[in-house]
């Protein structure tokens, strides 16, 4: 997408903050839409402590206006996401301002987790120009970013965001088909669902489901996918193992009621102390530390290869 026109962001959080970022990292002149005052104040503080633990470019954050009216942000916007909460009727609204707000030709985008994005265009004119565009957390050093198609997303837009995404140096994915939670989060999910149910059943605690996870397929993941694994080990094999194993796994249709009992206790995880295990202070800030420290050094090593 040609830089002489804004990008714009709408929601200065979490990801909306990150998104702002890596765009402004890139050279994007930025516009930030944050209504909330307290937020707003932070959002150009944030993105600067950022760009300083990834070693970025600090001077970046020069390129990041952040606003209190929709309007004004993405009045000549040629790419417009938004990252506001996870809310359908929120995400609704905030797409038909967008119709009558953003230029005609602008890309409309939905950083939405898991809510289809023909759900969330369901009463737009303009759906054709709508798209799906799932970063990840933190979105300045995860590289995947899932480009979903609506059922009335255009081959055009499509086209446009997945070029865009690969310009500011993301993996981007195309989605061919809408679905709740897309495909990494689909997949992210179905192993929650069976360490959960595993943790109920009494087979392991927490902790050993975790050490399972990360001293054995976890040690294989960034460079080998399931399915690659499934054909450097041969389908065959493969297939005796899930005879087995498949009519064993958890295949209940909604949230395991031990995840709901912990709640209903209270046990929220670092929010509250206690979640699947009890974490002091200095845990918590430990398995921060440590997942900043991997997540730098894995895109350091992306980028020098
Ligand atoms: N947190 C994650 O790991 C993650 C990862 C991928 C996608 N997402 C998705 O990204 C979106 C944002 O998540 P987040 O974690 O950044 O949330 P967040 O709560 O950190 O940020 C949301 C921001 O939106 C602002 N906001 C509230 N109402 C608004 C409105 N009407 N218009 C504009 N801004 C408004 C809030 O003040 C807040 O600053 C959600 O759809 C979420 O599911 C989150």
């Amino acid at each position: 997408m040609a830089k002489d026109r804004p990008v714009a962001v709408l929601g200065g959080g979490l990801m909306g903050a990150g998104i702002a970022q890596v765009f402004a990292a890139a050279g994007y002149v930025v516009r930030v839409y944050e209504p909330i005052d307290d937020a707003r104040a932070t959002v150009k503080t944030r993105i600067g402590e950022n760009l300083r633990m990834v070693g970025g470019d600090v001077s970046a954050v020069e390129a990041v206006s952040v606003h209190a009216d929709l309007g004004t942000v993405v009045s000549s916007a040629g790419f417009v996401t938004e990252a506001v909460p996870e809310k359908l009727n929120l995400k609704r609204s905030i797409f038909a301002d967008l119709e009558r707000l953003a230029p005609r030709d602008a890309i409309l985008a939905s950083n939405s987790s898991v809510i289809p994005i023909s759900t969330i265009a369901q009463d737009l004119e303009s759906a054709h120009r709508m798209v799906g565009t799932h970063w990840w957390n933190p979105p300045y050093l995860i590289p995947l970013v899932e480009v979903i198609k609506g059922a009335k997303t255009s081959a055009d837009t499509m086209g446009a965001t997945m070029a865009l995404l690969r310009e500011l140096g993301k993996e981007a994915a195309y989605i061919q088909k809408d679905v709740p939670g897309f495909v990494a989060n689909r997949l992210q999910h179905a192993l929650w669902r069976e360490a959960i149910a595993m943790v109920a059943e009494g087979i392991c605690d927490a902790r050993t489901v975790d050490a399972c996870i990360r001293n054995s397929f976890g040690q294989r993941l960034a460079v080998l996918g399931p399915l690659e694994n499934a054909d450097m080990v041969g389908l065959d094999l493969t297939l005796d193992i899930h005879r087995t194993i498949i009519p064993e796994l958890d295949r209940s249709s909604g949230p395991n009621p031990y995840l709901e009992a912990q709640i209903e206790a209270g046990k929220l995880g670092f929010r509250s102390g206690e979640g699947f295990r009890t974490w002091t202070g200095e845990e918590m800030a430990a398995l921060r530390r440590q997942l900043a420290e991997h997540l730098v050094k894995a895109q350091r090593e992306r980028n020098s290869s």
